[in-house]
């Protein structure tokens, strides 16, 4: 039987980055900006949009406990004592180091559950939706892991060019660091999940995946602008293929396997693509 032993090990991968990875210390930041002028120019609204999608983990672990009535104890587990408190300290150093360097603090939703998601919940309350409704939080939460270690790279990389080392060593690194466990605790689970569900269910989790998927923090069109705004800050733009494969790497062996020539999901290029259409055109920039 492979069900013990799947949940042993996620057992086993919550347990370690608990311990591993406790929240970063709020103390531990150093706030030197040398040039703050300039790094408001170069990635404010990129510090503020990764700010407001920290912060509004308050908000989805809202939407987990209606989405997922019966969650299990390891998912559980894993969005409230795990991943929450150590993305809300991000958020919470993301936002100090806005308004240090004189930009107001992100303006987040903590509260309001989409009909949406509700309508999902309900649903969930039968067994074989529920394992539906589970396998798109974990390909959600996939497709957001890895955007998140992608761009924290690239922040990384940029602050360091700017010459602010200690934005770089004390909020960039310390963030990016926790990352990659919250994107293997979903990758495990979405692995073995996939072997449990019935064609139709996973036919089903396709097509609803195909009409709901957004980028991480994109609930409007200004939110997908601003999504496409810090693509382009981050020079994303210029390999958005490579992105893309990166992210939905692994949802595209599972759902779509069987399709021939598609080397990514459609509708995720497309979402890319429409959210720096968004910002070209909110900046009057002219099409690409
Ligand atoms: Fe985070
Ligand atoms: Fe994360």
């Amino acid at each position: 039987m492979t069900a013990p032993t799947t949940e042993a090990r996620l057992k086993a991968h919550v347990d370690r980055i608990e311990e591993e990875h406790p929240p970063v210390p709020l103390a531990s930041v150093d706030y030197t900006v040398h040039d703050p002028a300039l790094l408001r120019q170069r990635f404010g609204p990129v510090l503020d949009y990764l700010a407001r999608v920290e912060l509004e983990v308050d908000r989805n672990v809202l939407e987990l406990t209606t989405m997922l009535p019966d969650a299990s104890e390891i998912d559980r587990r894993f969005y409230a004592e795990v991943w929450q408190p150590q993305e809300i300290h991000h958020g919470l150093i993301l936002d100090e180091l806005q308004t240090r360097i004189g930009r107001p603090p992100a303006s987040t939703d903590t509260t309001t559950i989409s009909p949406k998601i509700r309508i999902l919940g309900a649903l969930a309350h039968l067994t074989p939706v529920h394992d539906i409704v589970r396998m798109l939080y974990y390909l959600t939460g996939m497709a957001t892991e890895r955007s998140a270690v992608l761009a924290y790279n690239r922040l990384h990389d940029g602050v360091i060019d700017l010459g602010e080392n200690a934005v770089a060593a004390t909020v960039v690194a310390p963030i990016r660091r926790q990352e990659p466990g919250h994107y293997a605790f979903y990758r495990l689970s979405a692995t073995a999940l996939d072997k449990q569900l019935r064609p139709w269910q996973r036919w089903l989790t396709g097509r609803l995946r195909r009409i709901s998927f957004s980028p991480v923090g994109a609930n409007d069109d200004a939110q997908l602008a601003d999504f496409g705004g810090v693509l382009t800050s981050l020079g994303v733009i210029d390999e958005l293929e490579q992105f893309v494969t990166e992210i939905s790497r692994v949802e595209n062996d599972l759902l779509w396997a069987g399709r021939q020539g598609l080397d990514v999901p459609r509708y995720v290029m497309d979402a890319m693509r429409e959210a720096v259409q968004l910002h070209r055109a909110r900046a009057s920039i002219p099409p690409r």
